[in-house]
């Protein structure tokens, strides 16, 4: 299903013309995606705190407060430092099931200036295979606006 990319990142852009701090950037992000992607029941982020993640702004039902490096898709595309699509996540090994709803999904590092991975976008669906090549690129695009607008992490 085509989305439109382009739309949400000129969204993203004009609001962090008031705040670039992580923040703020990444809950207004959450919602945007949330808001606007069909079929999708969690859109957010994990931060990078040392050796693991732990939750940062989202929309959607409660979460996995922390994740190992290295465990889930999540921490799968932490360790890897790679964007994760997962079509099915039954066939992930060591998948996190936070809510039984998803099926699939994507996940994307997220990386200051330097090029140091300081969070994941996380992007749930309840649907199987929801994420298309189109999708991959849109929002890979959006997760790159979203590592030049932050000035604070
Ligand atoms: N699905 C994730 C866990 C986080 S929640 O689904 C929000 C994973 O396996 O990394």
């Amino acid at each position: 299903m085509a989305s439109d990319y382009e739309m949400l990142i000129a969204q993203i852009k004009s609001l962090a013309n008031i705040s670039s701090d992580a923040i703020p950037v990444m809950a207004n992000a959450s919602s945007l995606l949330f808001y606007n992607l069909p079929e999708i029941n969690w859109a957010g982020f994990y931060m990078v705190n040392g050796e693991e993640l732990i939750l940062g702004p989202f929309q959607g039902r409660l979460a996995c407060v922390s994740i190992k490096k290295g465990r889930g898709v999540c921490g799968t595309a932490f360790y890897k430092d790679e964007v994760q699509l997962v079509p099915d996540v039954h066939d992930f090994p060591g998948h996190i099931a936070c809510d039984a709803a998803s099926n699939s999904e994507i996940v994307i590092p997220l990386h200051d200036k330097n090029g140091t991975i300081k969070a994941v976008l996380d992007i749930d669906s309840p649907v199987k295979n929801r994420f298309s090549i189109e999708d991959l690129g849109g929002l890979v695009q959006f997760a790159y606006t979203l590592e030049q607008i932050i000035e604070k992490w």
